[in-house]
């Protein structure tokens, strides 16, 4: 039988980097990260930056065209977004098919993937204009989708979107108006909604997005690539970090435990780790987190929640895990995730639709990095290579002689 070894001197040669810890898999002009010094730019604008001053939208178009629109442009790519809002009826027929307390990251995953069959129009992935309409209906149904799985979650009826709204005061009427009952969401929500999805909105090739490439990368539909992409952000080291802190805070409990569950955090043969804590590039701190931290104490405030428990807990356990020797050493730092859950909340968003919150954000980074890979006239399919680690090649036994 031939030896492996012998085989793979015939493959040639490739390199083993698991995790991808120093692999760029393409070129991308959408966004810019210097894990060492904290920068983040999207289209070279810095996130503080934006954070501050654009909307949403502003910066959806800006991450998608590669400029900032001027006030025509804005008014026009607005009033475009808010014409794709509503769902195709019959996806009602499917969302009402999900088990009552089924997780609202699920019913995303099933309902985007879905949209591919309500959509032939736009699929040929090979024309422009089909592309952007799909970059433009993704866009858009997704707050639709994940406001639906909410209130399929709670047993209400589904809000149909208000285009005369902003798109961050659209959502926030899905979630909480009913049909009995109007909301008006009160500016401080809408503007901390803003913020939190414009910092989310892309973060180059996290496994999400590398995920929505790759899927992509063979021609599949972006639906399906969206699916694949809300799918891996699902996970507690992803996006799943957001709910995952809400609740290792409850679990905590007081102040006083923070100690404790530090030493649980740096004890190997004990699988908790502090979650919001750690990033695979930023190796100084999150600049997300940064800004986000601010805001929260504003927002908290604002929202009349100034005493919120679970944010002093959070303040005590930053506070000692940045003076720990553990975390500095292993430059673990706070990342965006630590905060967004305590903002979340006091929004009255609840826990399990936070990864949510952040897939409709990411959407954008999905959608702009699928369309920057399909106009690449040099995309290859993404085929990663492995070591192979089984048995040497082996001859078939009969059943009777195993
Ligand atoms: N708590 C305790 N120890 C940690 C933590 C943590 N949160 N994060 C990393 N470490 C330790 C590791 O055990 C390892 O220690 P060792 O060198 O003694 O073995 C060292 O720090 C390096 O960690 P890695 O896991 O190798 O770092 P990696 O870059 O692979 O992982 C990740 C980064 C996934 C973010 C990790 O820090 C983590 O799991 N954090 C908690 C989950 C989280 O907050 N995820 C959100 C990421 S941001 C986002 O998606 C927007």
């Amino acid at each position: 039988a031939a030896d492996i070894s012998s085989l793979y001197k015939e493959a040639g040669i490739f390199t083993f980097d698991p995790g991808f810890m120093s692999t760029a898999s393409c070129h991308s002009a959408i966004t810019f990260i210097d894990g060492e010094k904290g920068v983040l730019l999207y289209r070279g604008y810095p996130i503080e930056q934006l954070a501050t001053k654009a909307s949403f939208l502003e910066v959806v178009y800006l991450l998608l065209y590669g400029e900032l629109p001027n006030e025509k442009a804005l008014v026009g790519f607005e009033k475009l977004v808010s014409r794709h809002t509503m769902l195709n009826e019959n996806l009602k027929n499917f969302l009402d098919g999900f088990h009552y307390d089924a997780h609202p990251m699920s019913i995303l995953i099933g309902v985007v993937g879905s949209l591919s069959a309500f959509y032939h129009d736009s699929l040929s992935v090979n024309e422009y204009h089909d592309r952007e309409i799909s970059a433009h209906r993704l866009i858009a149904k997704l707050p639709t989708i994940a406001a639906a799985a909410y209130k399929h979650s709670i047993g209400e009826p589904i809000m149909y979107p208000r285009n005369d709204l902003r798109f961050c005061a659209n959502f926030l009427h899905m979630m909480f108006a009913t049909p009995c009952e109007d909301y008006k969401p009160r500016l401080v929500a809408e503007k901390a909604l803003n913020l939190l999805f414009i910092l989310h909105a892309d973060h180059e090739q996290n496994a999400s997005t590398s995920t929505v490439r790759l899927a992509g990368s063979s021609g599949a539909n972006p639906f399906a690539c969206l699916a694949a992409g809300i799918a891996s952000l699902w996970g507690p080291a992803h996006g799943g970090a957001n709910e995952a802190v809400l609740d290792m805070l409850l679990e905590i409990g007081s102040v006083d435990n923070v100690p404790r569950y530090i030493e649980k955090a740096k004890d190997k043969d004990d699988p908790f780790r502090l979650m919001g804590f750690g990033h695979r590039v930023y190796k100084n701190y999150d600049p997300r987190a940064k800004i986000i931290r601010e805001v929260c104490h504003q927002v908290l405030e604002e929202l009349a929640e100034a005493n919120n428990p679970l944010f002093d807990l959070a303040m005590k356990l930053e506070d000692i895990a940045l003076n720990d020797e553990y975390f500095v050493e292993r430059k673990l730092y706070p990342n965006v995730d630590f905060y967004s859950g305590i903002i979340y909340q006091a929004l009255g968003i609840p826990r399990n639709m936070f990864t949510v919150m952040f897939a409709i954000a990411r959407t954008v980074g999905w959608v702009s990095h699928w369309m920057e890979m399909m106009s690449d006239s040099n995309n290859r399919i993404g085929r990663p290579r492995q070591i192979y680690c089984g048995p040497s090649q082996r001859d078939y036994l009969p059943i009777s002689r195993r």
